[in-house]
């Protein structure tokens, strides 16, 4: 058989509700040819030369016992994974989930709940995951571990840099924003995508264009806060708060970048704030901004934001996978500083969405670097 040289082999480490949308996503828009048809959450539904369709996974990571030494698409539907099924019927993909190295990536206070809210580890040896990669022929690994997962997260990465492939972090341990970490892809010749993924109507982007519009009209802001809650484990394992630094962190960067003055600790409160189980992978987010106006004048808004959490993240990273691809096929080593913008909390550098979004443009057509 002819070999697809644009298919893009992905590796995913991390089978939750995240993944389980990302795979039904590959599955549901598999047909999509051009640019006619519209899929929401795409950038653009061809990127270079590059389909949906040509994303393909050929190796899976996870610790829970009931995902690991299943096909993937039979391992996204198991527990605790529960977000919403848009794609029923997926055919099996060929790839067994294999057993990752646990480290920190399942919080203690986990084991006070019930299994089918959990994570529950399997008994299972870790499999060698570079050699796993290596054997896979994977070009690239997206990172889905828990937040707070600090070692968990820096395992993947190395991973990558033994195995010579890229790297998509969406979650917020600092790997592509981190200078030390960044140098590393950047002298392995290798490009990497992160930190944190911004989802496509989100709580960070309404807040970020609430913030964005407070500051062009000249109203000053004096306090706002963000309060989230949901029913998946993401809202879970996060209710440990000692896991939540980097997350608050990243949250609050990607809102402050957009005003004209920062507000400091006091006056601005962005974070998950409960776990409320019969949400399921609904999010709700409570979001108020205060300020000033002409004369002094108080203004404030108060919004409700109500979004199925794992879906609004899957067509990021479908466009992601896709620029980190072309970044391959161009040799371009560390960050890319216009995907990471664009379509993550917490990137190296920040830009407004507007200009991040130019700025992919450009590098796809090559006038850009990164
Ligand atoms: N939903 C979004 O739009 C969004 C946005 C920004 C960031 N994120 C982040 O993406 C990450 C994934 O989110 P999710 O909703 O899929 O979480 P999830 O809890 O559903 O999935 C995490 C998965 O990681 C597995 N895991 C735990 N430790 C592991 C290890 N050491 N090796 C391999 N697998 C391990 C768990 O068994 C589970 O299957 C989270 O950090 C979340 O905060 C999500």
């Amino acid at each position: 058989m002819e070999e697809n040289n644009k298919e893009i082999k992905i590796a995913i480490a991390g089978i939750g509700n995240c993944c389980s949308s990302l795979v039904q996503g590959f599955h549901f828009y598999k047909d999509v040819q051009n640019d006619d048809e519209l899929v929401p959450g795409l950038m653009h539904n061809i990127i270079g030369d590059y389909k949906i369709s040509d994303i393909k996974v050929v190796a899976a990571f996870d610790i829970d016992k009931r995902k690991v030494g299943k096909d993937l698409s039979e391992a996204i539907l198991e527990k605790p994974n529960n977000t919403i099924i848009f794609a029923r019927n997926l055919p099996k993909s060929g790839v067994t989930v294999k057993m990752g190295p646990v480290l920190d990536g399942v919080a203690d206070h986990m084991a006070d709940y019930p299994e089918e809210e959990r994570f529950v580890i399997s008994d299972k040896e870790p499999v060698d995951v570079v050699e796993e990669l290596k054997k896979s022929g994977a070009q690239m690994l997206v990172n889905y571990m828990p937040v707070g997962s600090q070692k968990a997260t820096e395992f993947y990465a190395q991973a990558c840099l033994k195995a010579g492939i890229g790297f998509i972090n969406a979650m917020p341990v600092f790997i592509c924003s981190d200078e030390t970490w960044a140098k590393k892809f950047e002298d392995a010749g290798i490009p990497c995508l992160g930190d944190d993924i911004k989802a496509q109507v989100g709580a960070t982007i309404t807040h970020r264009t609430l913030a964005h519009l407070f500051s062009q009209r000249g109203v000053i802001v004096d306090r706002s806060y963000q309060l989230n809650f949901g029913g998946n484990t993401d809202f879970l394992n996060m209710l440990e708060r000692k896991r939540l630094k980097s997350k608050k962190l990243s949250k609050t960067e990607a809102v402050e970048s957009e005003l004209s003055q920062r507000l400091g600790y006091n006056n601005l409160h962005i974070g998950p704030s409960d776990y409320v189980p019969f949400l399921k992978d609904n999010k709700i987010c409570f979001l108020r901004m205060e300020g000033r106006k002409f004369g002094n004048v108080p203004i404030s808004i108060e919004l409700k934001l109500s979004v199925e959490d794992s879906p609004n993240s899957a067509g990021c990273i479908i466009d992601a996978i896709r620029l980190l691809r072309i970044a391959l096929d161009r040799k371009v080593a560390g960050p890319l500083l216009s995907s990471s913008a664009y379509f993550m909390k917490h990137p190296m550098q920040q830009f407004t969405d507007d200009k991040a979004r130019e700025m992919i443009e450009e590098f796809i057509l090559g006038k850009r670097e990164r």
